[in-house]
């Protein structure tokens, strides 16, 4: 499918009142995005791990008014007037305008809420814009009630997209492929796909517990961070080889071989920091207190038979990913030996889901 696909194209419907409630989750990349082109374009193909309890619910009431030449909306956030929120929001409703024309139709009352603290270094771009993205295709499916499912989601995943790259693997789960790859089937750079392969079982309900080691603020935003890969010396051969890593783990996630997997999604996550210690100016996300974690699993593994791994986001915060029956003793090892690298002790326990629900 290309853009014009995604252009409304029109009922008679007319729709006075509606009030839509979704809830969408965030997600871990294990092959990372970072650089893009506008709109959003993805310079190389991604992939993540759906979550499942770190999510955004979100509703949106609609009311019919003449129609504005702007769209107009109030946002609150966890019960609060959130007019610090909104310049983001309004950009977002801006790029998806054209897509969503029926928008300057309605006024919108936008009601959010997370479900892991606002500031826990967690990403919630990823979750609040798939969640908003989701609640207007439920408006629209209403609009044209013959749109499919298939349509709707992957629309969903378009709009998200124009909100926050990552938010477009948020719609579904539990693995989605963000970016055209020769080697995955429908693949797109202005959606997210389910990864279309029978996985192997020891990836199903995958465990990801976030070690939270800064709550603060991220220095360096994503979307500064993107762009510095605009000019930086090493970004044609890291768009290349994410692009083979994709392939790599396509495999990987088929046959199972998890040691593979470890090597891989370790790399991936020092390599996107070395994209930042590289960049021009550089900078570091990453604290001491990453550092310890990441020495720690890796003595952990040294010593006994496990599978533990981490992946790290644009940030301090480490997530520890590891299969469902290892669960019992790896909470054991991050209960007694981890807690003291996290700030006040925090953590959250995820693992991979399915993507948006609308209540
Ligand atoms: C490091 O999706 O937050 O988490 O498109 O500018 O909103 P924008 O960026 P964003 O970037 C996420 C980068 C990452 C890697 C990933 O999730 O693939």
């Amino acid at each position: 499918m290309n853009t014009a696909d995604f252009i409304y194209q029109g009922t008679k419907k007319s729709i006075e009142k509606a009030s839509f409630t979704c809830q969408t989750p965030s997600n871990i990349a294990l092959v990372k995005y970072w650089g893009k082109s506008d709109p959003q374009i993805p310079k190389n193909a991604s992939i993540s791990f759906t979550l499942n309890h770190c999510h955004t619910k979100t509703t949106i009431a609609f009311t019919k008014v003449d129609k504005s030449t702007t769209i107009t909306f109030d946002l609150y956030f966890e019960g609060k007037k959130k007019e610090d929120f909104k310049p983001k929001i309004s950009k977002f409703f801006e790029r998806i305008a054209s897509y969503c024309p029926y928008l300057y139709e309605y006024e919108m009352v936008i009601h959010s809420e997370n479900s892991f603290p606002h500031s826990s270094g967690i990403a919630s771009s990823a979750s609040g814009m798939s969640a908003i993205a989701m609640c207007i295709m439920n408006l629209e499916k209403e609009l044209t009630p013959d749109a499919e499912i298939d349509y709707i989601h992957k629309k969903a995943s378009f709009l998200a997209r124009l909100g926050s790259g990552s938010a477009s693997r948020s719609i579904e789960g539990p693995l989605v492929v963000w970016g055209k790859h020769p080697n995955i089937p429908e693949s797109s750079d202005l959606y997210g796909v389910k990864f279309p392969f029978k996985t192997h079982p020891i990836f199903n309900e995958y465990q990801d517990t976030v070690l939270l080691v800064d709550k603060g603020e991220k220095q360096v935003s994503s979307t500064v961070g993107h762009n510095l890969m605009h000019d930086h010396p090493f970004a044609t051969q890291r768009f290349k080889q994410a692009n083979e890593n994709l392939e790599k783990l396509s495999t990987i996630l088929q046959n199972g071989n998890i040691k593979d997997f470890i090597q891989l999604v370790e790399s991936e996550a020092l390599t996107l920091h070395a994209m930042m210690l590289t960049s021009n100016p550089y900078f570091i996300l990453m604290k001491p207190n990453t550092l310890e974690i990441i020495n720690a699993i890796w003595k952990y593994r040294e010593e006994t038979d496990s599978n533990v791994c981490f992946t790290l986001d644009a940030g301090a915060n480490v997530h520890v990913l590891y299969p469902k029956e290892e669960k019992q003793k790896v909470e054991k090892f991050l209960k007694e030996k981890m807690l003291k690298y996290c700030q006040k002790n925090h953590y959250i326990c995820d693992n991979a889901g399915f993507g948006a629900q609308t209540f």
